[in-house]
This record gives structure tokens, C-alpha cells and sequence, in this order.
């Protein structure tokens, strides 16, 4: 059994202007300790599919489907059943630390503060344990330095506090949305390093969501590709990048700087990212597909195996994709 088992969700904003459906009949699944990454372009759905699965979505936002997770279905715990399995066996790790750290609380009172509140844990206990996870994320000198603020660390010592804060109450699973993409490259390389070590350490099974290729090749098991809010293609990750199955996915890896390529042939996938408010009827990237049918923005896409463990949605076959897409 999946540790997660993501089916049909669908997550529906109530707008001014209607209904938005930023996600739109998604489903995957996580295995114990697995590794999973989730990628497509800014407002492809990926955070929000994450905050679904949290229970977090903003007030005009729901979501429908069916989220299990070992066993029971996420959406339809009451809020305090949720709230235990969000913070015991869930982590989420976010882009800016500042969402899950309270910049006028010291460390060690915001660490204890969860041991103590979800595992009945002493004051002088919890920070002992609070301590100890700081070491677990390489902060040097953790012994002094969990009295100090949030402020006081730099960007990347602070997203590793966040990273430690995450892994508290040892959860099964942990959500880390676009955890490096505001640090620099340095620093973004030794997050990543320490993601590995800590999966490893922990045992826990990762969503990587990101909309950096560049990233996930060497960290992921699989890789689930999203636009528009639903499915391109999913399959196991070296796969997925050495013989992509979509025009959206070959788009998204000319765009991935690579050693053996001058940066000068890098491209970018021409035209807008959709407007969620107005998705064609049948797949949502076909305004933007070189190889695009008439039928393509009308028919309904449909997810189909392709053998390998790997899916794909798109009205053109793999054997005329090739054909037709310039560089085979
Ligand atoms: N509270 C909201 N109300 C209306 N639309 C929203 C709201 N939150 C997110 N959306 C829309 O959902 C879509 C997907 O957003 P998101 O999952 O955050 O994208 P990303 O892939 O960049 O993480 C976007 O088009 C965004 O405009
Ligand atoms: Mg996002």
C-alpha cells in the first residue's frame, strides 16, 4: 500500500470571476520512503495540490477527491484528527522559512513549543531534543545558538531551521515546496545535499515540488510533470528526462541549463503560462504545443499508461510527437 494515495483531487477557488479550478482531477501516489517531484512552471498547480493534501488551502479554496494517507482519507478527518496527522506525520518545508517561523520567538521556545504540545515532552527535554535536530541539520553550535532569533541567521541556516522544525514530531512524509529556490546556488546545493542525508537519516518518503529541473535529476525517484493542474506525463526520473513523452516536458528540459550545452541554447517555452480562469475544454498546453491538433484545445485528455510505470496525456501518439517535434 502507498504511503499516500492521491485520487481525482480536485481544488476549486471561488474568484470573482467564477470558479477557478487550479487543480483539476490529480492523481499519484507516494510509496514509503520514496522520493516524488512535482514539477511544471509557476501556477501549474503544485502548491496548492500541496496545501490540499495539508488541509491548507486559502478560505475560498476546497478541495474533492480522495487524499489517503496510510489508509485514511486526509479530506475528510474533522480539523483535530487532521491537525494530529499534519503535525506527526506530515512535515511541509515551504520556500521562505518565514512561513513556519516566528521571527520575534527564540528557536528553542518555538522548537520545544511542538515537542511539548504534540509529545507531552518537558520543557528542558524538548529543548535537548530540539538541540539535537539542529545538529541533524548541520547548524554548528547548536547548543547556543538555538536561544537565538529567527533574524539572526542567515537565509540558508534559517531554511535549515525550518528543515529541523519539519522533522520535529519524525514524520513519515515531508512536503518540501520550492525549498531552494530563493537562496543561491551554493546554498541551494547544500539544502539539497542536506535533504539527502536527512531522507536517508529519517526514513521518510519526499515531495519535492519545484519548478527546477535542475534539481531533480539527481534527488528524485520519480518525477510527476503538472500543467494547468493536471498530469502531463509521470514516470520513474531518469526516464522521464532522457526520453521525455510530452512536448510540454521536452519544452521544460531545454530550459535546464546543462554542462555539456552552451547556456546560449537554452530556450524557453514560447508563449504565456495558462490563465487558470480560462482552460481550453481539452489539454491545457495546447495553446502554447508546437505539435498541437485543431482537436487538441477541445478533446478531454486522458492519462494513459505507456508501459514502465510511466503515463502520459497527449492526443498525439509517442511515434508522431517524435516525428513532428524538431529535434525528435
Ligand atoms: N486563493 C486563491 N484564489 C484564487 N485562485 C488561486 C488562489 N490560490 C491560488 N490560486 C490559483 O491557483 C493556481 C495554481 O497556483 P499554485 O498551485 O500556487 O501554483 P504553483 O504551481 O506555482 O505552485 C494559480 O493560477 C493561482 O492563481
Ligand atoms: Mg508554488
Amino acid at each position: 500500500m502507498a504511503l499516500l494515495d492521491v485520487s481525482d483531487l480536485t481544488v476549486t477557488f471561488q474568484t470573482n470571476d467564477g470558479p477557478v479550478n487550479a487543480v483539476n482531477g490529480l492523481s499519484f501516489d507516494v510509496a514509503e520512503k520514496e522520493t516524488l517531484a512535482i514539477v511544471g512552471e509557476s501556477g501549474s498547480g503544485k502548491s496548492q495540490t500541496a496545501f490540499a493534501i495539508m488541509g491548507l488551502l486559502a478560505k475560498n479554496g476546497g478541495a474533492t477527491g480522495r487524499v489517503e494517507f496510510d489508509g485514511a482519507d486526509l479530506l475528510s478527518l474533522s480539523k483535530r484528527q487532521l491537525n494530529k496527522v499534519r503535525s506527526n506525520q506530515i512535515g511541509m518545508i515551504f520556500q521562505d522559512p518565514m512561513t513556519s517561523l516566528n521571527p520575534y520567538i527564540r528557536v528553542s521556545d518555538q522548537m520545544a513549543e511542538v515537542l511539548q504540545l504534540h509529545k507531552g515532552l518537558s520543557k528542558r527535554d524538548a529543548i535537548a531534543e530540539a538541540v539535537q535536530m539542529l545538529d541533524a541539520v548541520r547548524i554548528p553550535d547548536a547548543k547556543a545558538r538555538i536561544s537565538m532569533f529567527p533574524h539572526e541567521f542567515s537565509g540558508g541556516m534559517r531554511q535549515r531551521i525550518m528543515i529541523a522544525m519539519a522533522l520535529l514530531c519524525r514524520p513519515r512524509l515531508l512536503i518540501a515546496d520550492e525549498p531552494t529556490t530563493a537562496l543561491d546556488v551554493t546554498v541551494q546545493a547544500q539544502i539539497m545535499k542536506l535533504l539527502g542525508e536527512i531522507r536517508e537519516e529519517f526514513n521518510t518518503a519526499v515531495i519535492l515540488i519545484t519548478h527546477d529541473l535542475g534539481i531533480v535529476a539527481d534527488f528524485c525517484d520519480r518525477t510527476l510533470v503538472l500543467y494547468g493542474g493536471q498530469i502531463m506525463e509521470e514516470g520513474p526520473t531518469g526516464d522521464v528526462f532522457a526520453d521525455p513523452a510530452h512536448p510540454y516536458t521536452k519544452g521544460l528540459l531545454k530550459a535546464v541549463p546543462r554542462l555539456d550545452r552552451d547556456t546560449e541554447t537554452l530556450q524557453t517555452i514560447a508563449g504565456e503560462p495558462p490563465d487558470m480562469s480560462h482552460l481550453p475544454a481539452g489539454c491545457p498546453f495546447s495553446p502554447r504545443c508546437e505539435i498541437a491538433r485543431d482537436y487538441c484545445s477541445t478533446r478531454p485528455l486522458v492519462l494513459e499508461p505507456l508501459g514502465d510505470n510511466r503515463t502520459r496525456a497527449c492526443h498525439a501518439s509517442l511515434a508522431e510527437m517524435k516525428q513532428e517535434m524538431q529535434d525528435g
